[in-house]
């Protein structure tokens, strides 16, 4: 795939596609993190004499046009986070409305299109709508990393319709991506975490054939655990899924993987803040009671591979970090990849709302190497698959 690096910008309408599906409320934006991450490619296209235009989605608002998902909404946030450059917003993001705000920008402006969602061609990657878009520019970049998991007219069509290149932020993410998991310094360590085994299987089966280890944390252990005959109270389990848990283990076992499950276990009879917790080995959880975190012989063993690791890939919390004291794994353990990144022996990356969550909440987002600004995307690409996206950019 090209980059910014690689194009002829000056004079030209860049299409730009970004994703500021950005977490909002009593309509203002409570997280900002999306917007201000596509800033550099706006920046670089202007002082390359480009003129960007952004296309985004916004929510669900299958392919109707819901004024409560406008993306007139995220219209201040954006500009505060351009500064001095001038925002527009065009109210449809194609014909008309869009036509006449490109034709009106003046050199070191940029236009915000409505969410191209509230048309239906966009979410079915139709021919006529990709063309429409591809009408408005002259060139077409990428800097949606976290949509590339769509098919849509805006981020797969369109790339087969004009030249094309990978944003600043689309660059970050795939050169993160790739020295995590595409060509890693060994040993490489995933720590996969979150409430169930079922959502995440393709995701461990193609982990476990790519990592020396795999650390696995939060309610998807319980059914692992239960596989193993051993006994999880009112745990959050899927007793159904024991098969498959073996099956998992078996191959990893093939594959050389060493999978690590609790070992210590913190077990509450109830699921909110300051509850009465024990902390007990694995096996002996109290019938009437269930699993919320992982116990500090669990967290030091998992530091002790995480000291070993050179390379660590993180998604999901090992315990129910969102009340204490049942953050206490995921915060330590969490704290040593922090402290382990800074002193230069591992390469660390995130990804995924909750996990993004849970390390901020811990405090240590930013010790990190890379944080991933996607969530489904990043889960689709850790389980190996091909990104629509990328896939367009790469031909
Ligand atoms: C996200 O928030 O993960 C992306 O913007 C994709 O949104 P979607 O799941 O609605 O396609």
């Amino acid at each position: 795939w090209k980059t910014l690096d690689d194009m002829t910008l000056a004079g030209k309408v860049a299409l730009v596609r970004v994703d500021v599906n950005v977490p909002m409320e009593n309509g203002q934006v409570t997280d900002t993190t999306r917007i201000d991450r596509i800033i550099p490619t706006i920046t670089d296209i202007l002082a390359a004499g480009g003129k960007p235009v952004l296309l985004a989605h916004f929510d669900r608002p299958k392919g109707q046009v819901v004024p409560a998902m406008s993306l007139a909404q995220i219209v201040p946030a954006l500009q505060a986070a351009l500064g001095p450059v001038k925002l527009h917003f065009a109210t449809d993001c194609i014909g008309g409305p869009a036509k006449t705000a490109i034709s009106a920008m003046e050199a070191g402006e940029v236009v915000l299109l409505e969410n191209t969602r509230f048309h239906a061609g966009e979410e079915k990657n139709d021919p006529m709508m990709a063309a429409s878009l591809a009408a408005l520019g002259d060139i077409y970049v990428n800097d949606a990393f976290s949509a590339a998991h769509r098919a849509h007219a805006s981020t797969e069509g369109i790339a087969r319709l004009l030249p094309h290149c990978a944003g600043r932020l689309m660059q970050a993410e795939l050169t993160a991506l790739d020295a995590a998991l595409g060509a890693p310094t060994r040993p490489l360590v995933a720590v996969v975490g979150g409430a169930k085994v079922s959502t995440k299987l393709d995701l461990i089966g193609n982990l476990v054939t790519k990592v020396d280890h795999l650390v696995i944390g939060g309610g998807m252990a319980n059914t692992f655990l239960v596989a193993q005959g051993i006994e999880v109270g009112k745990s959050l389990a899927e007793r159904d899924m024991a098969d498959t848990a073996l099956a998992i283990l078996a191959k990893a076992t093939a594959a050389g993987c060493t999978i690590h499950l609790p070992h210590d276990i913190v077990v509450a009879r109830q699921f909110k803040a300051g509850a009465a917790s024990d902390t007990l080995p694995v096996g002996d959880c109290p019938a009437d009671a269930m699993i919320l975190d992982a116990g500090p012989q669990t967290v030091a063993k998992i530091v002790a591979v995480f000291t070993q690791a050179r390379t660590l890939i993180w998604n999901g919390p090992l315990g129910a970090f969102e009340i204490a004291p049942f953050d206490a794994a995921t915060n330590a353990a969490a704290q040593a990849v922090g402290t382990l990144t800074i002193a230069g022996s591992l390469v660390s990356v995130a990804g995924g709302g909750d996990t993004v969550a849970a390390l901020n909440k811990a405090g240590v987002a930013n010790q990190f190497t890379y944080i991933s600004s996607a969530g489904g995307a990043f889960l689709e690409w850790m389980e190996g698959k091909d990104l629509p996206g990328i896939a367009a950019l790469k031909d």
